[in-house]
């Protein structure tokens, strides 16, 4: 979801940007430190993940241990929810990465971390886009929302306003909390995947929890830096479906366009505000 990128497939990718995953090419350590974030993550979710999440995450544990082949994967998806997993050489063009997501393609790296790299990574890996993002793909509201997404946009570049609807993205599928059973859950896969923002989002003082609230999320900037100073919370999946497939985005954007950005750790009047942040995290980075 950026722009500094190629403007045509590099070299072996196909003409949608896909690539094989060489799935016999990861050495014996790639395996183990699949198997290390895997289970240090397993011990953290239950309670704290989302039901759905953890429902989806049996379609990973059907996997060998190790990275999962993304072909057997698509498989049980495919059975599932009808969608696939295909890996990409790194970050793809916006109307590539769209396009693959409306027709219900998940595109994920095939590289993965290193030890020394562990807790903190600038380019999503297959960790984070397996173990993050594959499970919640097997929840048939979720799933389409995500294919809603896609559609969406791709229409959002007709009307150039990419970067609001990447703040959907963010602030859902990437960082998303869910109210469930009357406690929050995350769902979100860059917390799910990280060790460290799995408590921070739930237990920690610091960042604001607010209700979720279309408009408001795409006018929030957010960090890539750090950990959120916002987290927005849905009520359940239909409702963000909802939001997504039978909104009219095109006269929001335009309203929005006379708007001002909201920054990360703001709270503006007509928020629902579930808890108030500190912001003592982000206070002590600055
Ligand atoms: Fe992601």
């Amino acid at each position: 979801m950026t722009s500094h990128i190629l403007d045509k497939p590099p070299q072996g990718a196909a003409e949608d940007w896909t690539v094989p995953q060489h799935w016999s090419r990861y050495t014996a350590d790639d395996h183990a430190i699949w198997d290390m974030l895997f289970a240090r993550q397993l011990a953290l979710l239950p309670g704290r993940a989302s039901q759905s999440y953890l429902r989806g995450l049996d379609l990973l544990r059907l996997s060998k241990p190790g990275i999962p082949d993304f072909t057997e994967l698509s498989d049980r998806l495919m059975a599932t929810t009808g969608w696939q997993v295909v890996a990409v050489p790194g970050l793809v063009p916006d109307a590539v990465f769209f396009d693959h997501l409306a027709h219900r393609r998940f595109v994920a790296g095939n590289f993965i971390r290193t030890r020394a790299q562990l807790d903190y990574l600038q380019e999503p890996d297959v960790f984070h886009d397996i173990f993050g993002h594959v499970p919640m793909l097997a929840d048939p509201v979720f799933a389409d929302y995500l294919q809603a997404y896609g559609k969406g946009g791709l229409r959002s570049l007709e009307y150039g306003a990419l970067g609001r609807l990447a703040r959907l993205y963010w602030y859902t599928v990437e960082f998303g909390l869910v109210q469930e059973e009357g406690a929050l859950r995350i769902y979100g896969s860059g917390i799910v995947s990280s060790h460290g923002e799995t408590r921070f989002a739930l237990d920690d003082p610091s960042p604001n929890r607010i209700g979720f609230d279309l408009m408001r999320v795409m006018r929030t900037r957010y960090r890539i830096d750090d950990y959120q100073q916002s987290y927005f919370v849905i009520p359940d999946f239909a409702t963000l479906l909802r939001a997504t497939e039978e909104t009219d985005f095109a006269p929001l954007y335009a309203e929005m366009a006379h708007l001002p950005d909201i920054r990360p750790d703001e709270i503006v009047a007509g928020d629902r505000v579930l808890s108030r942040g500190t912001q003592a995290h982000a206070l002590s980075r600055a």
